[in-house]
């Protein structure tokens, strides 16, 4: 079936079981089912697909999803094909042309898959590619999703191969010290493990070449330890850039000392595209003490300690080194049920008409991200995104400018200055002769109203578009000062003056009631609301 053909038949969704050695993550959990029915579609599920996710046969067929013995059925039978890793060269083998295909798919590396996947006539859907810095995207983003998973784990991962408490305590038996816990960069996979070693009582620093990062550092609960030297990390986007000769000196001097130090270091450090900063050397792992722990999570891009061996756990110098490349994996159900989330998400955003149909429409910033393969045609990368709306609106007031009648620039000046005065003198005139003719009581409301109109439009377009959703609440909130009507009607001092009928007191009544729900729980939204632009 084509996608972007608009059908009767709800199309079928294909959730066939990881064939990855290892990979114990199902693309699909029941409860996601579940909502892809309501959504439209049918949804089939190769036999044993989530049992090592902990979701059985029967979890699924409880929810109203086909159980199909074999991938070979699967993929036959599928329109819409959810995976978590990217397929082997025997998966594609199965796959039918029109075909959609929506897993991890790295294309930058793996450009013989990207072939074989073309080849098949297919359309596909890198979950990777996602255009993470557009904000309505970040409901999809599995990369987040699973490196916030993967930093927990990695803590756990420490806390197993660790012979200590991480918080200190003082017993009987006699007093431990504080677990310290060094984390080499504070992007998602680094502030999740900030958060958990935090809150299991560790000691723990973190650094970062992105000094924006230090207040969330702070926040987590962990201490923001600097390199002593100028330079700025941030290459745009939310990532790191390579960093000078000077700089990395000094920073390999810090992180020395940091392993003389610490019992546990979590490297996290990464620059996309890059191979992994080598940021532990030899002879740190040698300075630290026996017992001590270090998890390598860029394993996968060659780690970022010189000692880390992908994929497994190792003893060196007394100092256990894990270089696991599979920690989402190893919390299945949690992560299994976050990237079938994004997939919904997803999901939603390619059938807006709910009818079981998806459209991959290539118009849509997000969707244009991901696809890199439509009907066979490899379309990735994808363009640059657009810059955002807001500064938008300076270049469009500038080509105003530049597009005079007579084809200079600078003549369009006393032009536009021409029509503004038109426009003023024309809104004088008008405000004289309202002024004139209207009546008195009209005059008062009327310049409140003009006023209400004035501070309302610089308050609103003075307010970053990322913090209107507070702002309405909040103005929603303000709105129940009608609350005052309701008051009057049943205050003592109205009733001594005009007794109101008692239908008119219980009206009132549960007025007040009502309008206090949308005032004090329109603060209380607008308040935790906030409270997430604070981190
Ligand atoms: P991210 O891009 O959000 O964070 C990386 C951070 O490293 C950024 O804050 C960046 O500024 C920082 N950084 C870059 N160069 C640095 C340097 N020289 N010194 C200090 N900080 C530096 O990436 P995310 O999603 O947090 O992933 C982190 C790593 O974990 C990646 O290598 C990723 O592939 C890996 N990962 C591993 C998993 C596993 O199972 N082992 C699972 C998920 C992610």
């Amino acid at each position: 079936m084509q996608t972007g053909v608009s059908t009767a038949t709800a199309q079928r969704i294909g959730v066939p079981r990881e064939v990855f050695l290892g990979e114990k993550r199902v693309a699909t959990v029941p409860d996601v089912v579940a909502k892809l029915i309501k959504l439209g579609f049918t949804v089939s599920v190769e036999t044993g697909a989530g049992v090592l996710a902990n979701f059985d046969d029967a979890s699924y067929t409880a929810v109203g999803a086909e159980v199909l013995p074999d991938a070979a059925a699967l993929w036959a039978r599928a329109d819409i094909v959810f995976k978590v890793r990217a397929p082997t060269l025997d998966e594609v083998a199965l796959m039918r042309a029109g075909t959609t295909l929506i897993s991890f798919i790295w294309p930058a590396q793996n450009p013989e898959l990207m072939q074989a996947l073309a080849a098949r006539g297919v359309t596909v859907l890198a979950i990777d590619a996602l255009p993470r810095t557009l904000s309505r995207a970040q409901k999809m983003d599995a990369l987040t999703s699973m490196a916030g998973v993967s930093g927990y784990r990695a803590v756990v991962e420490a806390a197993n191969a660790f012979g200590r408490f991480f918080n200190g305590q003082i017993t009987a038996a006699g007093k431990v010290p504080p677990a310290k816990v060094f984390i080499a960069g504070a992007g998602v996979a680094g502030l999740a493990a900030i958060g958990t070693a935090a809150s299991l009582g560790a000691i723990v620093r973190a650094n970062d070449t992105r000094a924006e990062v230090a207040d969330q550092v702070v926040s987590l609960g962990g201490e923001f330890v600097k390199v002593n030297y100028e330079e700025e990390g941030s290459g745009g986007g939310g990532y790191a850039k390579v960093m000078s000769e000077g700089f990395q000196q000094a920073q390999r001097e810090m992180y020395a000392q940091q392993a003389r130090e610490v019992d546990i270091i979590i490297t996290t450090a990464l620059i996309p595209g890059k191979p992994a900063p080598k940021l532990i050397t030899a002879d740190m792992v040698k300075s630290m003490k026996p017992g001590s722990v270090i998890v390598d999570m860029a394993g996968e891009q060659g780690g970022n300690c010189e000692l880390t061996e992908p994929g497994l756990s190792v003893v060196k110098h007394g100092v256990t080194i894990v270089g696991f490349t599979d920690l989402a994996s190893r919390l299945s159900t949690q992560s299994s049920t976050l990237y079938s989330n994004n997939l919904f998400r997803l999901s939603e955003e390619l059938c807006k008409t709910k009818d079981g149909v998806i459209n991959v429409n290539m118009e849509d910033d997000a969707i244009r991200g991901l696809t890199v393969i439509k009907d066979g045609g490899i379309t990735w990368p994808a363009p640059a995104l657009k810059p955002a709306a807001a500064p938008a609106v300076k270049p469009s007031a500038a080509a105003v400018v530049a597009k005079p009648k007579g084809g200079h620039g600078h003549s369009s000046a006393p032009a536009s200055a021409k029509s503004t005065a038109i426009i003023f003198g024309f809104g004088a005139l008008l405000f004289w002769l309202i002024g004139a003719n209207a009546p008195k009581e009209f005059l008062g409301h009327f310049t409140v109203f003009v006023l209400g109109c004035f501070v309302g439009y610089m308050v609103v377009w003075n307010v970053k578009p990322a913090l209107h959703t507070p702002l309405m609440s909040v103005t929603n909130a303000i709105s129940s000062i009608i609350v005052i009507g309701a008051l009057v009607q049943i205050s003592p001092v109205a009733a001594a003056v005009n007794r109101p009928n008692d239908w008119i007191t219980w009206l009132a009544s549960a007025g007040i009631v009502l309008t206090a729900i949308n005032m004090f729980g329109g603060f209380a939204v607008t308040q935790r609301m906030l409270a997430m632009f604070r981190k």
